[in-house]
């Protein structure tokens, strides 16, 4: 399973690609707004500190727009991804990217049916929208299910099913339980995973006894 972080936050990008867990970046334009940043600026200094897939979304709405955007951002780095939304001149564009060896991620994808579309329209990754969905009082890890057993059909369909819009650690659990390929995770989420109650008084215990015994390893 893919780790990818859910910011255009410079900061958290270095300190959590210095783990070594982190797989690849994506944006949206939300995110590029509140870092206050030029959008070709950030994706630049994002793909120079991660080598792997970085999201950089369209904001055309066009079929021409769209390819056109798509174009401009790809030429930022190699290892840039079209973001294009779920529309049909989204995936008109994807599929054209697609052709231009362009990596495209279709994102607010909320049904089966629009999965479907964007693994035939060649997208590499598909982003279900998990928590958006559970906003509007729909179980959102259901449309990870359902879009994995649907892909596992057909094995000419490549496309990775990226699980966005997590907002807890039972998000990146649930979805790694159903086989998402990626998750695309929150920096402040990121940090939960990490934490346990029993972890920390654990820990706690165990250096109390050790400072007893006046003992150091080095
Ligand atoms: C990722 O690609 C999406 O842009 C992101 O996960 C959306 O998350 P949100 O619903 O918390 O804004």
């Amino acid at each position: 399973m893919k780790f990818f972080i859910d910011t255009a936050d410079i900061d958290a990008i270095k300190e959590l690609t210095a783990t070594g867990l982190v797989d690849g970046v994506t944006t949206n334009p939300s995110l590029i707004a509140k870092s206050g940043k030029k959008i070709t600026a950030v994706i630049e200094q994002i793909c120079k500190i991660v080598p792997g897939p970085v999201s950089a979304e369209v904001t055309a709405t066009t079929y021409e727009e769209m390819v056109q955007e798509g174009n401009h951002l790809a030429r930022i780095a190699p290892n840039v991804v079209v973001k294009v939304p779920l529309t049909f001149d989204g995936l008109r564009a994807c599929k054209t990217l697609n052709e231009e060896d362009v990596m495209v991620n279709v994102t607010l994808c909320f049904s089966a049916a629009q999965a479907i579309l964007a693994a035939k329209a060649g997208a590499a990754f598909i982003s279900p929208f998990i928590g958006r969905l559970d906003d509007i009082g729909h179980e959102g890890m259901d449309l990870i299910a359902d879009i994995g057993h649907i892909y596992a059909q057909y094995p000419d369909f490549t496309t990775e099913i990226l699980a966005a819009s997590i907002r807890s650690p039972l998000h990146v659990v649930d979805a790694a339980r159903l086989g998402a390929d990626v998750v695309t995770i929150p920096p402040k989420v990121m940090y939960q995973l990490y934490k346990h109650p029993l972890t920390d008084s654990g820990l706690e215990s165990f250096l109390a006894d050790w400072k007893k015994t006046g003992q150091s390893i080095m």
